[in-house]
């Protein structure tokens, strides 16, 4: 009999990744996925542990899952994901019904697991273990897929920088060999996928492949089917000169940079210990400009980090005035328990608060901007899905813009040539010209 699996994803595309791997883990256990948690027999929360209020959400979802526990004792509650990995124990701890604890590094063993709430135990996982959960989950299904598909192909990270989880909550940073990615790859093609996000944590720092990620990136650009490449999330110091070279001379690789930076203030980004300057960051901006001078960056910035001044924190609105962003993401510093940030005094939650508004209000006039400026333009839009309105589709433009197209000429997983005809808060509608052979 099948059961069924609902599974709720939080944090960043690496989790996005890792819920559909888990998926196909519980799979061959018999479980199917559900849309709703209130048929299932199995909740899994594949959570992120990034700031406060995102490892608070855990615990307030729980509790509303305690009524459908009550009705169906059978139902079994899994914690997955970077939470999973920093609190462990502690979660059942705190929520006593929690049956499944398993970490991004350990899910490869949920087979196993399940067939231990099977029994009536608990089973709980945060090993970082020797051998690769890659090589030991079953292979991925054959079945029919949407155009687009993230590819993890680089986990963990090394840097350290003084406000973040993720070394901790992801353990070192570890590629995957390039052959197994190529492999995974032909096969998201062969069913379906038109345009690949690789993924890593520090992805730029992949060293799977002799060449680093751009060798990777060339070795993709082989691959028949496989239209569009993108890679996220890179850090300013992993960015060398070929990735640099190969915006501007590989056709399948889009242009869009997601390039985080956090502060514009030299003095901050010291303490933050990001390892470059704010000069070094503007040097870079300007060689990825010359190589592709359309590139579409994005960045992500915290403010209020502890020690931040009205100084620093202008220099972060001058920094972002400076290089101009189409897209970008910004926080307030969350104090995160075992991080060396976590041990300084915070900046006034009003002076914070400030800053975010001021900071979100000039990004999103840029966002704006840049998207305004796509109106006449001719774009390549890869059709997603239909949108809402009859005959309506939905797909990205090569700068990660949403474009909307009512044509009967289009269907998902197209690529066609679009005139931009508006632009909208968070969306471009544009007019069809033609569609790739
Ligand atoms: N590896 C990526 C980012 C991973 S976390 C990088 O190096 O850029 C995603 C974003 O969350 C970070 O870029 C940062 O802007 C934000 N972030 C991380 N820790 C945070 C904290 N303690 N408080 C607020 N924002 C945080
Ligand atoms: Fe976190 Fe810094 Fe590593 Fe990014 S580079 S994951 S912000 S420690
Ligand atoms: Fe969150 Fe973990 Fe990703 S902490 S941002 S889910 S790596």
């Amino acid at each position: 009999m099948t059961k069924k699996l609902y599974i709720k994803t939080y944090g960043c595309q690496m989790n996005v990744y890792d819920s559909e791997r888990m998926a196909e883990a519980l799979g061959g256990e018999g479980y199917e996925q559900t849309a709703t948690p209130d048929d299932a027999d199995m909740i899994l929360l594949n959570t992120c542990h990034i700031r406060e209020k995102a490892a608070e959400k855990i615990y307030s979802e729980l509790g509303r899952f305690k009524g459908l526990k009550a009705e169906k004792p059978d139902l079994k509650i899994g914690v997955a994901g970077c939470v999973a990995q920093a609190e462990g124990e502690e979660i059942v701890r705190r929520q006593p019904m929690v049956d499944l604890v398993v970490g991004p590094q350990s899910y490869h063993r949920l087979p196993e697991m399940n067939r231990k709430l099977a029994e009536g135990q608990r089973a709980l996982d945060t090993d970082f273990p020797e051998e690769d959960k890659f090589n030991h989950l079953a292979k991925r299904p054959k079945a029919k897929r949407g155009p687009t598909a993230f590819l993890t192909v680089q986990e963990g990270c090394d840097k350290f920088c003084a406000f973040c989880v993720v070394p901790y909550t992801r353990g070192a940073e570890v590629s995957r060999p390039a052959a197994r990615v190529l492999d995974e790859a032909r096969d998201l093609v062969e069913r379906g996928v038109r345009e690949i996000t690789l993924l890593g944590q520090n992805v730029n720092a992949y060293n799977g492949h002799d060449g680093g990620l751009a060798g990777l990136i060339w070795d993709l650009d082989k691959v028949d089917g496989l239209e569009r490449i993108r890679f996220t999330t890179s850090h300013p110091n992993d960015m060398d000169d070929a990735l640099i070279e190969a915006h501007g001379t590989c056709e399948k690789l889009m242009p869009y940079l997601h390039l985080p930076v956090q502060s514009g203030s030299d003095r901050i980004l010291k303490a933050m210990n990001r390892k470059h300057t704010r000069d070094a960051y503007f040097v870079l901006i300007e060689k990825l400009r010359d190589a592709r001078p359309d590139l579409l960056l994005s960045g992500d910035f915290i403010v209020g980090f502890p020690g931040e001044t009205d100084a620093d924190f202008e220099d972060t609105m001058d920094l972002v005035r400076t290089v101009g962003y189409g897209q970008s993401y910004s926080f307030k510093y969350s104090a995160r328990p075992g991080t060396p940030a976590a041990e300084k005094d915070p900046v006034a939650a009003e002076v914070a608060n400030d800053r975010l508004y001021r900071l979100q209000a000039l990004l999103s006039d840029q966002q704006r901007a840049a998207q305004d400026a796509m109106v006449g333009r001719e774009v390549r839009v890869l059709f997603e899905k239909p949108g809402r309105q009859d005959g309506q589709m939905v797909g990205k433009s090569e700068y990660l813009h949403a474009v909307h197209v009512t044509s009967d000429a289009v269907q998902v997983g197209d690529i066609a040539q679009v005139r931009i005809a508006e632009s909208s808060t968070n969306s471009l509608a544009g007019e069809f010209i033609s569609v790739d052979a």
